[in-house]
Order: C-alpha cells, then sequence, then structure tokens
C-alpha cells in the first residue's frame, strides 16, 4: 500500500478491499495503477483541506488525518478505467466526495452521540458540537468549491447527491410514516443516506474519464445497490465483537436507538416471538439507563442480537443487494475493470471494518 496511507483506523480495511480488488491475476494489473490514483487524492486533499481560520484548518482535516478505507475514491478510480483513466477531473470530482462523505461523518456522529470515529474520539467529543456541525458546514462548502472547477453538471450531481443524503438521515431521524412499511422506509433510507453518494462516486469515473456515457445509467444502479449493502453490512459490524477493526464504538446504534435492519426485523418477529420481545426490551431499557450495570447488560444483549438469526437474514439481505448491483454490470465489456468492479461488491458484503 502506498506510503500517503495517513492513519491507522480504516488501513486494515483499506488493505482487504484492495487485496479483494486484486486477488486474480486478470485484475492485479490493475493495483499500481489504483494504488497511485489513490495516493494522488490523498495528496490533494491534505492540501485542499486548509482554512485560513487556526481552528477550522485543525478541526478540519482532524478525521481526514485519522484513517479512513478511501472507499469512494477507490470506486471512481475504478469505473474510470472504463475511459481513460484517473484525469484531473476524475480526481478533483473524487476528492470532493470524499470531502462530502468526510463531512457528514462529523454531522452523522453529532446525531449519534458517538464517541469514537475512525479511531480517535469523535470531533464533537475534542471540540463540541457547534465546532464540530461547522466543520461538517465548511467541509461541504469546500466540495462544492472542488465541484465548480468542474462545470455545471458536477454542480448539479453535488448538490443532488447531498440533497439526497440529507433527506436519507432526515428520513431515518423521523421514522416511517404510520402507512409506510418500516423495513421498506429503511431500505429507502440506506439508498439516500449511504448509496446517493457511493452511487456519485462509480458515476464520476464514467463521466470525467471521458468513458462511454451509455455506462452512466448501469454505474448509477450498481452505485445504488452497492450502497445499500455497504450499509446493511455496516449495521451488522455495529453489532460484531470484533468491531475494534472499524475505528467505531459497537452498538452506537444501539445506544442512539438509530434502526437498523436487525432491530427492524426482531421489532416484527416480536409480534408473536416472546424471547425475540424480551430481547428487544432489554436493549430498550438497557440503552435508556445510565448505569454500568445496564452498559454491561448492554454488551451481552448486543452479543445476543450478533447471534440471532435476524442478523443472519441482514446479512443475507446485504448479499442479494450485492448480486443485484453485480447484475447492474452486464452492460460492461468482459475483462479486468468489470471483474474487479465484482469483487468489490463481494468485498462489501464480507469485510470485517
Ligand atoms: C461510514 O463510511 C459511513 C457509512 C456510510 C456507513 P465508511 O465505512 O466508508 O467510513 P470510512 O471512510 O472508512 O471511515
Ligand atoms: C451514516 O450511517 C451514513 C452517513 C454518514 C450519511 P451510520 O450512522 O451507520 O454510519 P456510521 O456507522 O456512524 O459510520
Ligand atoms: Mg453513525
Ligand atoms: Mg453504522
Amino acid at each position: 500500500m502506498n506510503a500517503s496511507v495517513s492513519g491507522v483506523a480504516g488501513v486494515s480495511g483499506r488493505l482487504s478491499l484492495r487485496q479483494r480488488l486484486f486477488a486474480s491475476p486478470e485484475t492485479k494489473q490493475l493495483a499500481d495503477t489504483i494504488d497511485a490514483g489513490v495516493a494522488t487524492i490523498e495528496e490533494g486533499l491534505s492540501k485542499e483541506l486548509h482554512f485560513t481560520d487556526a481552528l477550522a484548518d485543525v478541526s478540519g482535516r482532524y478525521l481526514f488525518g485519522a484513517g479512513g478505507k478511501r472507499v469512494r475514491p477507490m470506486l471512481t478510480l475504478l469505473t474510470a478505467l472504463l475511459g481513460n483513466g484517473a484525469t484531473p477531473d476524475v480526481i478533483t470530482a473524487a476528492q470532493a466526495i470524499e470531502i462530502t462523505h468526510l463531512a457528514s461523518l462529523y454531522h452523522d456522529d453529532v446525531m449519534d452521540e458517538a464517541p469514537l470515529r475512525r479511531g480517535v474520539p469523535s470531533a464533537h467529543e475534542v471540540w463540541g458540537n457547534s465546532v464540530a456541525i461547522l466543520t461538517g458546514d465548511l467541509l461541504f462548502s469546500r466540495a462544492s468549491t472542488l465541484m465548480t472547477r468542474l462545470g455545471e453538471k458536477a454542480m448539479l450531481l453535488q448538490a443532488e447527491t447531498f440533497e439526497r443524503l440529507c433527506l436519507g438521515q432526515l428520513h431515518e431521524t423521523i421514522g416511517p410514516r404510520p402507512d409506510e412499511d418500516p423495513v421498506s422506509h429503511y431500505i429507502q433510507v440506506l439508498a439516500d443516506k449511504t448509496g446517493s453518494l457511493i452511487s456519485a462516486a462509480a458515476r464520476c469515473g464514467i463521466v470525467y474519464s471521458g468513458a462511454p456515457l451509455e455506462y452512466e445509467d448501469a454505474m448509477v444502479e450498481f452505485g445504488d445497490k452497492i450502497g445499500v449493502a455497504f450499509q446493511l453490512a455496516d449495521d451488522v459490524l455495529d453489532l460484531s465483537p470484533e468491531s475494534g477493526a472499524t475505528g467505531k464504538q459497537a452498538g452506537t446504534d444501539l445506544r442512539a436507538g438509530v434502526p437498523t435492519l436487525p432491530t427492524l426485523l426482531l421489532e416484527q418477529q416480536a409480534a408473536t416471538d416472546p424471547a425475540a420481545a424480551a430481547l428487544l426490551a432489554r436493549i430498550r431499557d438497557d440503552a435508556d439507563e445510565a448505569s454500568a450495570e445496564a452498559d454491561a447488560d448492554l454488551e451481552l444483549a448486543i452479543a445476543e442480537l450478533y447471534a440471532h438469526p435476524v442478523t443472519q437474514a441482514t446479512r443475507e439481505e446485504a448479499r442479494r443487494w450485492a448480486a443485484e448491483a453485480v447484475a447492474a454490470l452486464d452492460i460492461l465489456p468482459a475483462g479486468p475493470v468489470k471483474q474487479a468492479l465484482s469483487a468489490f461488491a463481494e468485498h462489501v458484503v464480507s469485510r470485517s471494518a
């Protein structure tokens, strides 16, 4: 891996993604190209993320320096190989998307009251909620500035993606309407809050590399679907006893009352299954109560939920979305890029970080 990898958290995730992408003799030849592209993107980010204000200069670079898997830049670089590769515009678009992602993490950690991100205390733990939110806003502005270099289409793509991401977070926060199916509502939330940006990453690789534009819709579909699979896998990782590799605190979703597919399925099951109802009540009571005893019991309840069939059902749902994403690749010519994108999809649902 390139020496420019800046933090510890995320590096193991990045390495395992890289291993998966370049595992076969056909895709191995892409490894150096993608590594060089990621290094260029990171060097550029390190320069772009400066602010004249002394505090913003530190808080704005804080999570970038802490690590991260760089999944979205890798996807942009991969789809760009269907055209002329990592052109300057592809690099700029990938940077803008990674900055947008970074900004969403500052805001998300405030919303989820998450103590840890990329292996370091979350920005709001260091500077408080207001600075964390404003730093996220500054980063969103910086991402928009970068996209203006690419013209109107890029600005529109950025604005529409960001709007969809925010609506996903909003709809997660307010929950389904009484007439809406909670699981369908939830899947739409995942497509919007996570699929939007992953889809934009896949799309930019096509649009800014001069690849045939008939691939654009397929890559948007691939990104949306793989985004849902990615987030379902993330929901399972939130319960995993090995969550150290994620650089996040296990059980953050449960503690914050954020819905996930395992808890939604448990809720459905609780209507007819007293054991499921008891586990659900325990999780809710423990999460509401601030005591060492409740914390200890929550750990046990998380382990039970992790071993419960609803978590296996979530993994299977993630696999279904990944398989649908791979089906969207049908239009692409056979070759190493198509193979690497399929490997990307496989990695998303089997990752441990
Ligand atoms: C975290 O994204 C937010 C989700 C969409 C689940 P990543 O898992 O890509 O986070 P980093 O960039 O590696 O830290
Ligand atoms: C948030 O999903 C996705 C966005 C940041 C838009 P999560 O809340 O599951 O992300 P993590 O687990 O905190 O990374
Ligand atoms: Mg979160
Ligand atoms: Mg999560």
